[in-house]
């Protein structure tokens, strides 16, 4: 059944490990026709290298053409169009519509109004779903599990929508999270609360050192949203709080993964990049298999139906 892709908060583990499994199918095969005759409407109000990039590909890998905006500027929404009439106009032309919106709840309004599914690809610091189910791909592949694991999230945990949607996700799986931040980017209290309710187990600090770093299985470092401050005194004093340099990685676990959905901004010194522990780039490049089968899953297409499809190419 089509279905809209808003929120990780509805999925459950079994969807999760289903999707998991159908980019596991398409990175073994990425190039088909299954969505032959399928048109992609990729509509983004902010800007974006991976994600946009990435879910047209996906679209363009799979047989669909893509239509859609870089920049809303081109568009009629400088004229006073409302996302309603964009959203219900686009409807008429694409059969999916993949979506980043700089407000916080855009994704679902627009999937109220639209009669074709939507993704959300981020809507301002409230959530990033696809970028969630590539960074649970990074996971999955690099630990061999989901379940059980220590998630050290660093940095800008007040705006960093993909570290809310994380969260979300691995409510699942048992994890441990540990927040690290300086004050004024602490976990929002509702991403706590929400930990409590699940029964979600963190604690928080605010260094980053080889001790810290050596209980993590997973060190997922972000970016200080620098677009979401107000004040941009405030961003200078607190853009470089966290730095993760090589030389901090003596005690580290062997199987300890760094992620981070990038872009980077000099929150991991370049050093760190010829390390076994960096898998940022190879987490971005699952981005491609799991929006394959994002966009799949919410066009309908089961994952029996992906294994069965005949139409691979080389
Ligand atoms: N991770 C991510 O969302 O990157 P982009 O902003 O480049 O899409």
């Amino acid at each position: 059944m089509k279905h809209n892709f808003v929120t990780i908060d509805n999925l459950s583990r079994e969807k999760i490990m289903e999707i998991l499994e159908m980019a596991a199918t398409f990175e073994a095969h990425p190039n088909r026709k299954i969505l032959d005759g399928k048109i992609v409407a990729t509509l983004f109000f902010e800007p974006s290298t991976r994600t946009r990039l990435s879910f047209e590909t996906a679209a363009q890998r799979l047989g669909a053409r893509v239509i859609g905006f870089t920049d809303p500027k081109v568009t009629s929404s400088t004229k006073g169009e409302t996302l309603n009439d964009t959203i219900r106009m686009v409807a008429n032309y694409a059969d999916i519509i993949v979506m980043r919106h700089y407000l916080e709840g855009a994704a679902r309004y627009a999937a109220e109004v639209s009669p074709v599914p939507v993704i959300n690809a981020g809507d301002g610091a409230n959530q990033h779903p696809s970028q969630t189910m590539l960074d649970l791909y990074a996971i999955y592949k690099t630990q061999g599990r989901l379940d059980n694991l220590d998630i050290f999230l660093v940095g800008d945990l007040k705006y960093g929508r993909t570290v809310h949607s994380l969260i979300m996700a691995m409510r699942h799986f048992n994890p441990t999270f540990h927040f690290i931040a300086p004050g004024e980017l602490a976990m929002p209290d509702e991403y706590k609360e929400y930990c409590r309710r699940n029964g979600i187990r963190y604690t928080e600090y605010d260094g980053l050192d080889a001790d810290v770093i050596s209980g993590a299985d997973i060190l997922y470092m972000t970016r200080v949203q620098r677009e979401r401050f107000t004040d941009l005194m405030e961003y200078e004093r607190v853009k470089d709080v966290y730095i993760l340099r090589r030389n901090m990685l003596g005690k580290a676990r062997e199987n300890m993964r760094i992620l981070h959905p990038l872009p980077r901004v000099g929150e991991i010194a370049m050093d760190v990049d010829a390390s076994s522990h960096a898998y940022y780039f190879e987490q971005a490049r699952g981005g491609l298999f799991t929006r394959e089968a994002l966009i799949c899953d919410s066009l309908g297409i089961t994952l029996d139906e992906i294994k069965a499809d005949t139409t691979i190419l080389p």
